[in-house]
């Protein structure tokens, strides 16, 4: 038996880093770029992982038990009390590029825990998925706000705070946005853990800061359901300022922002952990190509695009 089942990659429209503070933050599925999982039964009494992106194929039992592929196969057999009758072959690709902002991990345990479901014919639902994708998450970003498991499981747009009901997003007008990758990598774990230090030390700024970039949210995400793009851009270039005031910016990100400004964007700004990573840009459909070349001019490694909503 074969089963296969993929998983969207996301971007976060307003909010990150704030969120993990408890305050709102919207985030939209990316569903052509994706992570793939397929596992196949084999007659070897093993568990093999074939993971050619990340330049890996072996034995399941011989990576560390917190590799988060392991850990998630490990937490998903003992939780439904599945001990292993024959071999398994779990192969895993993703077109989803690793630390930037994209939710590459989040991800490809999405893929993974749906192909298990599938494989052994267990019903499931999103909220479930969600969190089992959160126990993998914690176990690899520290103190994840739960964005990105929810944003991917559910493969919705949400509006998202943390401990609270998700609230799925509809967009009444299709939204149109390029992503540039910087090509530059940094760990989630280190600007969350930068940004808490910043807190620890300078908790009346970074309040003000969070509260600004909430009514980005508020803002931004009023203007998106009324169509309005040109106050959703603004809100979107002002969340990135404050993003740049947490320190969580970079050269190459503010230089692709102003690029996508310079050029007659509503708005840009980076997405996700930042310090490398996405810029996301808000524009209208006949602009995006000249966007996109724009983007790579100013020295973007790659562009998408993406549409969000209906026409
Ligand atoms: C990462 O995609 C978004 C951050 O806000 C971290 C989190 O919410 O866990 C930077």
């Amino acid at each position: 038996m074969e089963t296969t089942a993929s998983a969207s990659s996301k971007a976060i429209l307003f909010g990150e880093h704030a969120v993990v503070y408890g305050y709102p933050s919207v985030a939209v599925p990316l569903p052509e770029i994706r992570a793939n999982a397929k596992i196949k039964d084999i007659k070897r009494k093993k568990v093999i992982i074939d993971m050619p992106d990340f330049g890996k194929t072996g034995v399941f039992k011989e990576l560390a038990w917190e590799h988060p592929i392991r850990f998630a196969v490990d937490l998903f057999l003992s939780g439904h009390k599945i001990t292993l009758q024959n071999g398994l072959c779990l192969s895993l690709h993703s077109e989803i590029p690793i630390a930037s902002g994209m939710g590459s991990g989040a991800a490809i345990s999405t893929a993974v825990f749906k192909a298990l479901f599938a494989h052994f014919n267990i019903p499931y639902t999103a909220k479930k998925l969600s969190e089992l994708v959160f126990e993998v998450e914690k176990l690899h970003h520290g103190t994840p706000s739960g964005i990105d498991n929810t944003v991917i499981a559910y493969e919705q747009a949400v509006l998202f705070r943390k401990d609270e009901e998700i609230q799925r997003i509809n967009f009444p007008k299709t939204i149109h946005l390029v992503i540039a990758n910087s090509g530059f990598t940094t760990p989630t774990k280190t600007t969350v853990s930068d940004v808490a230090w910043l807190y620890e030390n300078n908790s009346t700024s970074v309040t003000d800061t969070f509260a600004q970039i909430e009514q980005c949210v508020i803002l931004g995400l009023e203007a998106l359901l009324l169509g309005d793009l040109e106050k959703a851009g603004e809100m979107m270039t002002e969340n990135h300022q404050l993003l740049r005031s947490l320190t969580v910016s970079n050269e190459r990100l503010d230089q692709l922002v102003d690029a996508a400004n310079s050029f007659g964007a509503y708005g840009a700004k980076l997405s996700g952990g930042g310090r490398g990573g996405i810029v996301i840009a808000l524009t209208e459909a006949e602009h995006v190509p000249f966007l996109k070349h724009t983007l790579l001019n100013a020295g973007a490694e790659a562009c998408y695009s993406t549409k969000i909503g209906s026409e």
